[in-house]
């Protein structure tokens, strides 16, 4: 089955092509998928992110980058310039004559552009009163809660509850060398790469001109399953985070007001058949089988949010049980949903070398949470840590099945475990991967409307 879903992988074009039904002898197509999700998952899910219980997350955004010298908490300085002393611009251009491709516009520009990316980045950390309060019941909560799984960000001091609803992922201008070391890093440094393998692995590498990228899949094929798997996490995540800042993209800044949406010119530079030489159908594929997986780790997950002893605590009996109510009507949606993912044939070649490969797998996914921290701008790394921590937790999820099956009823600290952390990423991760499908089926129409 999992071959099969590797195969679905290799379906057509998702944007140029019509999408045709069944996608070769695998029961799953993407048209069904974009049903299942528009329709039943994404309006739940978006309420769900509502909730107090969702909408608060406690992260560390002060933990120093570990790889690489800290260039302070605003790599975004890598694209700071310094500005010409105003003698040293020549007069003709002091005076109007502007020639906008002169060293000094160049410069002006990018300190604009500078300043932008540190303003759209920030973190607005407004919380009432009334919700610090009852963080601190939360945390007496959670703290009688016996986890076996302890993460660092959350016993930091450091640590701080942000408020997701205030800071919605989307475009903050933050690009440059320093965005493009964390990916590059990401692709070249933790996704298995054999040694011989010369050719950039990040997808937005420059390539070589005559390179269509064909050899760098047919190296990819040449992988064991389970490091191809991680392949496409990775990039199914890099794919659904840029669609997001597409999606929200700044599109004017007047009168003191920004207003953001849709911004299809960016959208085709990323995913385009034609402007990306068919990379960008390729992320697409790998952004559906990342949702394949983490929608497989919910199915699985299920039963432990069924007892009735969970409960999702903030201390108001009732929205708490309204909000247990629409997760489980959730859960509910997704095991009807008939073309689950099948991980059994993951991990499961001889017994030593399966177990080998999944502590290398938990390892590498580890070290990329902790690549996070070196992510330059705030906003960006507070939605890369929750979207891995997300992931991370799927993952958890669906190496623990016998843990889970194993659940003893009524003790509610015994057994297979999730901190709130976990759980309030997983849904939230999940929930911005279901909207991405959903943005991509508003790009579908605009690009349908502009031909
Ligand atoms: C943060 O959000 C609050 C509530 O929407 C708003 O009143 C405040 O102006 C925001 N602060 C910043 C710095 O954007
Ligand atoms: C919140 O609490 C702080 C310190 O306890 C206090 O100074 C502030 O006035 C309070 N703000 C509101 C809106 O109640
Ligand atoms: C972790 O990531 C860093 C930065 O990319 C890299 O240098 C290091 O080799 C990685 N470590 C492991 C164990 O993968």
């Amino acid at each position: 089955m999992l071959r099969k879903m590797v195969l679905f992988l290799a379906l057509s074009g998702l944007l140029h092509s019509e999408l045709t039904g069944v996608l070769d002898d695998c029961f799953c197509d993407v048209e069904s998928i974009d049903i299942f999700n528009n329709l039943k998952i994404y309006p739940r899910i978006r309420k769900l992110t509502e909730r107090d219980y969702f909408r608060y997350y406690r992260v560390n955004l002060k933990r120093p980058c570990p790889f690489w010298p800290d260039d302070g908490h605003c790599s975004i300085k890598d694209c700071h310039v310094e500005p010409c002393p105003e003698s040293k611009v020549p007069v003709g251009i002091k005076s109007g004559n502007y020639n906008k491709y002169s060293q000094a516009a160049n410069t002006m520009s990018d300190v604009v552009e500078c300043q932008q990316a540190k303003e759209l980045g920030a973190i607005n950390s407004t919380l009432s009163n009334q919700s610090k309060e009852a963080f601190a019941d939360w945390a007496r909560h959670d703290d009688a809660q016996d986890h076996f799984c302890e993460l660092d960000d959350e016993t930091s001091p450091d640590a701080e509850y942000v408020d997701l609803l205030l800071n919605p992922e989307r475009y903050t201008g933050y690009k440059g060398p320093s965005a493009w070391r964390v990916w590059n890093s990401i692709y070249e440094e933790n996704c298995f790469k054999p040694r011989s393998v010369y050719r950039p692995l990040n997808p937005l590498a420059p390539s070589r001109g005559d390179d269509d990228g064909e050899g760098f899949y047919t190296w990819l094929e040449g992988l064991c399953l389970e490091k191809r798997v991680f392949y496409r996490l990775i990039s199914g995540l890099h794919s659904s985070i840029n669609i997001h800042l597409c999606a929200e993209y700044l599109l004017d800044e007047g009168w003191g007001r920004s207003v953001w949406g849709p911004n299809v010119q960016e959208f085709r530079q990323r995913f385009d058949m034609a402007e990306t030489k068919g990379e960008g159908t390729r992320r697409l594929k790998n952004l559906y089988f990342l949702y394949l997986i983490e929608l497989r780790a919910l199915y699985k997950v299920a039963p432990y949010f069924e007892r009735a002893i969970v409960n999702l605590y903030t201390g108001n009996a009732q929205e708490d049980g309204e909000t247990k109510d629409l997760l489980l009507h959730i859960f509910n949606e997704i095991k009807a949903f008939p073309m689950h993912f099948d991980e059994k044939s993951m991990f499961a070649g001889h017994k030593l070398e399966a177990k080998t490969l999944k502590e290398e797998f938990r390892l590498h996914f580890k070290n990329i949470s902790r690549i996070m921290d070196c992510v330059g701008c705030s906003k960006c790394r507070l939605w890369g840590k929750l979207q891995t921590q997300g992931l991370g937790t799927a993952l958890k999820i669906l190496f623990s099945e016998k843990e889970i099956k194993n659940l003893p009823e009524h003790s509610p600290s015994k057994g297979f475990q999730l901190t709130r952390q976990e759980i309030v990423a997983l849904m939230n991760g999940f929930g911005r991967l279901s909207t991405s499908i959903y943005q991509l089926h508003h790009f579908r129409q605009l690009w349908k409307e502009k031909r």
